[in-house]
C-alpha cells in the first residue's frame, strides 16, 4: 500500500499534465474551489501512480495516465485504452491533497485527510455510532478535537471502500480498533450491515489526520517515514 501527500503549491500552472479526458472534466468544473481541489487531487494521484510505474514526472508521461471518475464517483486508473490493476483513493482537504493506491489481493481501499479543528458538535451527534459518541465525551478535553478527526476520517475512508461514499448512512461503519504509537498506527472499522471490515492505517501530518483502510490485511504503508 502506497501513499502521497501533496499541496496546492506542488500542482503546476497549466493543463499539459492532463489527458484529454481530464481536460474535458475540468471544463466543465465551474467553481473555483472544487476546480483547484480537483486539479490537486489529479495531480497527487499521478505522481504517486508514476512512481508505481517508474515513470517520469514530465507532463506528458503524466497526460497518459488518466484518473477517471467511475459511475459512483470512485477514481481509476486509465492507461491508454486499459483500466490499469491498481486501486486508488484520493481524499483533497485545506489546500492539501492525498492519494492512496493498493493492488491485488486487495479489492477495496479508501483513505481520507481531515484536519484537526473544532467541529460542530452535530457532526459526533448526527453520524457517529454510540460507542463512539461514549469514547468521545471520555476523551479529555485535549484529546477529542483528534479523537473526532480521527473516527471521522475512518469512516469517509471506510465509505470509499465500500464505494457509497455518504449514500451509506455513516453511523453503519464503527471505528473499532485504533493504535495511539509513534508513526502510522493500525486502524480497523466494521461495517455493520455487511460485516466488513476494514484494517489499515493513520497518521498525524501538517495539523491533519491521515487514515487509509482496506479489505484484506494491508502491510504498513510506504514510505514509512513522514509522519508525526
Ligand atoms: C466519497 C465522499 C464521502 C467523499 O467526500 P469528502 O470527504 O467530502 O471529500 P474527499 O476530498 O475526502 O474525497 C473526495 C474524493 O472521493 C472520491 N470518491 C467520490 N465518491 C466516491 C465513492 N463512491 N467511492 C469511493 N471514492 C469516492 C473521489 O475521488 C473524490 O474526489 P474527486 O471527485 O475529485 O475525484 C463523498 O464525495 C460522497 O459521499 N460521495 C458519494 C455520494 C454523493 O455523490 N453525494 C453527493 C453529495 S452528498
Amino acid at each position: 500500500m502506497e501513499w502521497l501527500l501533496q499541496h496546492a503549491a506542488d500542482v503546476p500552472g497549466g493543463v499539459g499534465w492532463l489527458g484529454p479526458g481530464e481536460r474535458a472534466v475540468l471544463a466543465r468544473l465551474r467553481l473555483a474551489p472544487r476546480r483547484r481541489d480537483w486539479l490537486l487531487g489529479r495531480w497527487t494521484a499521478k505522481q504517486l501512480v508514476a512512481r508505481r510505474l517508474a515513470r517520469d514526472g514530465r507532463p506528458a508521461a503524466l497526460a497518459a495516465i488518466e484518473i477517471r471518475s467511475t459511475d459512483d464517483g470512485a477514481p481509476e486508473i486509465v492507461l491508454g485504452d486499459a483500466t490499469a490493476p491498481y486501486l486508488l483513493s484520493i481524499s483533497h482537504r485545506a489546500g492539501q491533497a492525498l492519494a492512496a493506491l493498493a493492488a491485488a489481493p486487495h479489492r477495496a481501499l479508501g483513505c481520507d485527510l481531515e484536519p484537526v479543528e473544532a467541529r460542530d458538535p452535530l457532526l459526533v451527534q448526527d453520524f457517529f455510532a454510540a460507542e463512539e459518541r461514549a469514547a468521545v465525551a471520555a476523551a479529555a478535553d485535549a484529546a477529542r478535537i483528534r479523537l473526532v478527526a480521527l473516527i471521522w476520517s475512518a469512516k469517509e475512508s471506510a465509505l470509499k471502500a465500500l464505494r457509497t461514499g455518504l449514500r451509506e448512512d455513516p453511523r453503519d461503519v464503527v471505528v473499532v480498533h485504533a493504535t495511539p504509537a509513534a508513526g502510522w498506527r493500525e486502524l480497523s472499522a466494521l461495517h455493520r450491515p455487511t460485516a466488513r471490515r476494514f484494517d489499515g492505517w493513520w497518521c498525524e501530518r501538517n495539523d491533519a489526520v491521515l487514515t487509509i483502510l482496506a479489505d484484506g490485511q494491508p502491510t504498513r504503508p510506504h514510505p514509512q517515514v513522514g509522519c508525526a
